[in-house]
């Protein structure tokens, strides 16, 4: 859709360009073919009432649009594309080639205005100030040129994005089925070992396909919750209160195993929100499961929420290992660990915060972690309540 929006948008700069040139032509025609006082002040009149509607138009453009005359000089250029190219606000009249010393610009419009062809160049990171630009310029023979400017930087970081995704995925998988791999041909070349060995070995094959199993259904989750985006399942109202509960109930074998005190702080009034139970229950699970976790034993987790005029805001807070102000920021991203190892004994898959980040976003929320290495860390969740009112009481 972007790309088509792009040309779209390079049509209608053309289109507006071409009358614009045109018009100011016009204008300069008719004043030196001396028109009557009030022929020409209905033409300059048209003009001025086209010619606003043509820069309404192009700043109303989401790319980055200039127009040029046949010498090179900007006629107009909208906000986006003097910010795009760095420019100040004082640039009509000025040649393009001036101000912007980009390479491959020149060559792109002496190319175009002599073939009137569509030519393209991108400017990388340093030129276009840290940014990927795009930069398209298309010449219209005798009037001019249109010069469309588009920030390939966010496709970029997609992109990159989606291979490191891939990266990680193979990793991971790659990582259990090795060791599956070794125990099996370790079992398949000794027929004779003890039974002891073996069963040990048959133990270990079956906590890695449980580490797979976790981590596909974790995949299946995340790509279930990009693909519905903001609808997540069915939405009917959820008892907040009951999914906490439930949640910390499943949780408090764990917190004994790990001497972690676990206490749950509900408030009386039930709050409903929107959306789908397992979601929530992920959610609040994930978030209480890492409190758990990441906490030395003798530790305490309390999982408290409250409302907040429209929203609720669930708190779970731990007097774990915390976590560094450069890693609070990263916690939310696919795989991310702070300790690799030390996860992965705990079996996770560095999904979970990813998962919490996407449900949250999908029932219209927000999510975020206020931390202190050494200290604690409080992860707190906001979500709209849905009015009792409207749930039927
Ligand atoms: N309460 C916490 N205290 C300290 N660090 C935390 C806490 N919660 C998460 N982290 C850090 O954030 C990382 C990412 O958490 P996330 O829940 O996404 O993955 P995980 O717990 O490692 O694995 P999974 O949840 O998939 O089993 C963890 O590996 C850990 O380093
Ligand atoms: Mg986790």
């Amino acid at each position: 859709m972007g790309r088509a929006m792009t040309v779209l948008a390079v049509v209608l700069a053309v289109a507006l360009a071409a009358a614009l040139l045109a018009w100011t032509r016009a204008r300069r025609e008719a004043l030196a073919a001396g028109a009557g006082l009030a022929e020409l002040r209905h033409v300059l009149q048209r003009a001025e009432t086209d010619r606003s509607r043509l820069v309404a138009a192009l700043e109303g453009a989401s790319d980055g649009l200039m127009v040029l005359d046949a010498d090179g000089r900007i006629v107009a250029a909208n906000a986006v594309a003097s910010q795009l190219a760095h420019l100040s606000e004082h640039l009509a009249g000025r040649s393009l080639v001036d101000v912007l010393s980009w390479p491959g610009l020149q060559r792109a419009l002496l190319a175009t205005l002599a073939s009137g062809r569509l030519e393209t160049f991108e400017l990388d990171a340093d030129a276009g100030g840290g940014r990927v630009l795009l930069v398209r310029v298309l010449g219209m023979k005798g009037l001019g040129a249109v010069v469309g400017i588009d920030d390939q930087s966010r496709l970029r970081r997609l992109e990159s994005l989606r291979r490191d995704f891939v990266a990680n995925v193979s990793h991971e998988l790659k990582t259990p089925l090795a060791a599956i791999q070794g125990f099996v041909e370790t079992l398949q070349d000794d027929p004779d070992m003890p039974v002891a060995t073996r069963l040990r070995f048959l133990d270990r094959i079956a906590v890695q396909t449980a580490r797979l199993a976790t981590l596909v259904a974790d995949l299946l989750t995340l790509s279930r919750l990009d693909d519905e985006g903001r609808t997540v399942g069915e939405a009917e109202p959820v008892h907040v209160q009951t999914v906490v509960q439930d949640t910390v109930r499943d949780l408090l074998p764990l917190a004994e195993k790990r001497a972690v005190q676990l206490h749950p702080e509900l408030p009386e009034p039930a709050l409903l929100v929107a959306g789908e139970r397992e979601a929530l229950r992920q959610v609040v699970g994930n978030l209480v499961d890492n409190a758990i976790k990441y906490t030395p034993s003798g530790g305490r987790v309390d999982v408290v929420l409250a409302a907040r005029g429209e929203r609720l805001r669930l708190e779970v807070r731990d007097t774990g290992i915390g976590l560094s102000p450069e890693d609070c920021d990263r916690v939310f991203e696919r795989f991310y660990r702070v300790d690799r190892a030390r996860s992965r004994e705990l079996g996770g898959t560095g999904l979970g915060l990813s998962i919490v980040k996407n449900t949250v976003k999908g029932l219209g929320g927000e999510v975020g972690v206020e931390s202190e290495l050494g200290r604690g860390s409080t992860f707190w969740v906001e979500l709209p309540v849905v009015p009792p009112a409207a749930a039927g009481g």
